[in-house]
């Protein structure tokens, strides 16, 4: 069947070729990519026990697929034009040959630094091209790589690499991110004070900072890479063997390692990528997402290089030197397609329109966002002032666990309402359920959103913990996977995500498990319990406010708040700071100990006229108080 999508109708039947024959749907896309030998079967699954195998028994090379298969028809072209932060510094442009080079002697660093296959390494780098280089690489060598969000603290580097077992892990000296300095070589001598499974510690020389170099651990990259040739045969991975390992925040407990493998990965991704933003070889695709992040993964590491496009990689951040730093790049390289988040178009937005004065940005074809909700005027501003009426917006809404795309408004199928991600890529099953795992018939209704038939990018396990991840994904709606939104089906069958439904809460679309800031919140010395539920915020889309009981009196409540909030960005990162904290004399409990969100939520987001049942709770004039109290 011809799987291309011309026009909404060509989608509707792919999408129900794609249901009603999914092994031949997957295998048919499969067979685009190269393998160095085929599956023996396209499908097994069971997700009562949460175990999925895809193209088993193929075998093939992640790095293969997005570099050596493109060198003989377009090694000249670039892959990354690297925008470096810095706006006088230069462009700096690399062909497919070039990355190729660097990957292969990477990859033969990798190898003489004792790296195996299977052996996990934590990458902690900045928005620098070494930083894809390192994760192709290891990739290349069969390695499993775990990169960590450089805006992260060394307590969570430690956290990560001891859970997995690192072995190596690749720095940087450091990284200016506008105009602030971050000496990421610093960050990572505190974490392996604690982290013993570390042998080595590669460093490449970003800034020409002095760093700290322990004699028999740390070595430089570009030393290193002047030691080994440029020729490296890929490790023939099986389709099943493990890709990388990406931390995320879920309801409780400390961060998971979301496990992803090769094959399934490399079919999803490269599909989705293609076909979401309608790529043409000629484009120019600009994501402005991190790389410590799965769409960092998924649409700049992997999916534009498995379809050979070139890609803007930018150093530093939305609005530095000004709020027009990001119109001035898709100026200056002629950007086509352009994806990013929500809380970038909101806080540009608040910006106003002065900083798009004199930018052209008339090569711009398609738009993108995704990691939380978009709400209409944001939209509405995305739609009109950037893409100036003619840019299709893809609503992209996916997972760290779904690796890719799962449903989005397929970029030129012309069928796309603001705030709606609308309907979902070929080869995914969605479902609604009430709380009891019904399914939800019909439209015009609401429910909690689950898949109920595999697809090839799914996370595989979570790390050293498979029970763990049948439990959080698959023990809540028998025979599905739950996904953790709520999710709206209108009237005319499209789908808009409302939000998580746990107690995941996401903040400039970073996700953040309350259970974690809370445990930070424990550590300072005046506080013995807190509670952490998300509010609405105008650029952030959700802000955290923390109610928390001291037993010792706080005196200078600023300075307080101060303390709590260097406590939460040194054990998690800044990005995790409440925005608001208030002291309460005990939080709301039922008779089991169970502490009511719903309530405390609800006075977070203002509403305080309607807290529905409080006499579950064992003193419900705890909820007048911090009423009063509230912020
Ligand atoms: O709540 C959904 C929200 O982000 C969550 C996943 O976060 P993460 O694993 O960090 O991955 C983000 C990047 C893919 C989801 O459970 N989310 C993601 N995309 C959207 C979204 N919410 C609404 N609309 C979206 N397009």
């Amino acid at each position: 069947m011809d799987l291309s999508l011309k026009n909404y109708q060509d989608y509707l039947e792919v999408y129900k070729f794609s249901v009603e024959q999914p092994e031949e749907f997957w295998s048919d896309i499969a067979y685009t990519f190269s393998w160095k030998q085929p599956w023996e079967k396209v499908l097994n699954w069971d997700f009562k026990e949460a175990n999925i195998e895809w193209f088993k028994g193929a075998k093939l090379n992640l790095s293969y697929n997005c570099l050596d298969r493109h060198l003989a028809e377009s090694g000249n072209k670039t892959a990354f034009i690297f925008e470096p932060n810095d706006t006088n510094a230069e462009t700096r442009k690399i062909s497919y040959y070039e990355l190729h080079e660097m990957v292969c002697r990477f990859a033969n660093v990798l190898k003489a630094n004792g790296v195996k296959k299977g052996d996990r390494i934590c990458i902690y780098l900045p928005m620098i091209p070494e930083a894809i280089v390192a994760m192709l690489a290891c990739a290349r060598v069969g390695a499993v790589h775990s990169v960590v969000f450089a805006g992260f603290s060394a307590q969570s580097i430690s956290d990560r690499v001891n859970d997995s077992d690192c072995s190596l892990i690749i720095t940087s000296d450091g990284a200016v991110r506008g105009d602030k300095k971050i000496e990421l070589k610093k960050i990572v001598d505190e974490a392996l004070v604690s982290c013993p499974s570390i042998k080595k510690c590669i460093v490449f020389n970003s800034k020409n900072w002095e760093v700290n170099m322990i004699a028999g651990r740390d070595v430089w990259w570009h030393s290193e890479i002047k030691k080994v040739d440029s020729h490296n045969e890929p490790e023939w991975m099986d389709a099943e063997d493990p890709l990388f390992i990406l931390y995320t925040s879920g309801s409780t407990g400390k961060p998971k390692g979301v496990l992803h493998t090769c094959g399934g990965y490399m079919v999803m991704v490269g599909y989705s990528f293609k076909t979401v933003f309608n790529y043409q070889p000629h484009q120019i695709f600009w994501c402005t997402a991190d790389i410590g992040w799965v769409t960092g993964h998924s649409y700049i590491a992997f999916g534009p290089t498995l379809n050979g496009a070139t890609s803007v990689l930018y150093e530093g951040v939305p609005a530095w030197p000004d709020a027009g730093r990001y119109w001035n790049i898709i100026d200056k390289h002629q950007v086509n397609i352009f994806y990013t988040s929500p809380t970038v178009i909101r806080s540009l937005m608040a910006f106003g329109d002065t900083f798009l004065e004199g930018k052209n940005l008339s090569s711009l074809e398609v738009l993108g966002t995704v990691g939380e909700p978009i709400n209409e005027e944001a939209w509405f501003w995305y739609h009109d002032r950037i893409g100036k009426e003619h840019c299709p917006i893809v609503d992209t809404w996916w997972q760290t666990e779904t690796g890719a795309t799962m449903m989005t408004p397929i970029a030129g199928l012309g069928v796309a309402k603001p705030g709606y991600a609308m309907y979902p890529m070929p080869g995914i099953q969605l479902m609604l359920v009430n709380e009891k795992g019904d399914e939800i018939f019909g439209n015009g209704v609401e429910g909690n959103l689950c898949v109920k038939f595999p697809w090839p990018s799914m996370a595989r396990t979570v790390y050293g913990d498979h029970k763990r991840f049948q439990q959080t994904y698959f023990s809540t709606y028998k025979n599905l996977y739950f996904t953790g939104d709520g999710c709206k089906r209108d009237e005319e069958g499209f789908y808009r995500i409302t939000g998580r439904v746990d107690d995941v809460i996401n903040v400039s679309g970073h996700r953040i498990g309350t259970g974690e800031v809370e445990d930070a919140i424990n550590d300072h010395e005046c506080i013995i319990e807190s509670a952490v539920v998300g509010f609405p915020h105008d650029i952030k889309g959700q802000a955290l406010y923390a109610f928390v009981i001291c037993d010792k009196k706080v005196d200078d409540l600023e300075k307080f708040k101060i303390e709590v909030g260097k406590i939460v960005s040194e054990r998690i990162g800044p990005f995790a700071r409440p925005d608001k904290i208030q002291i309460v004399r005990a939080l709301p409990k039922t008779r089991s100990g169970k502490i009511m969100r719903r309530i405390l939520r609800k006075i977070a987001e203002g509403e305080i006229s309607n807290l529905g049942d409080v006499t579950t709770l064992i003193d419900p004039t705890v909820v007048e108080e911090i009423k009063k109290e509230a912020l």
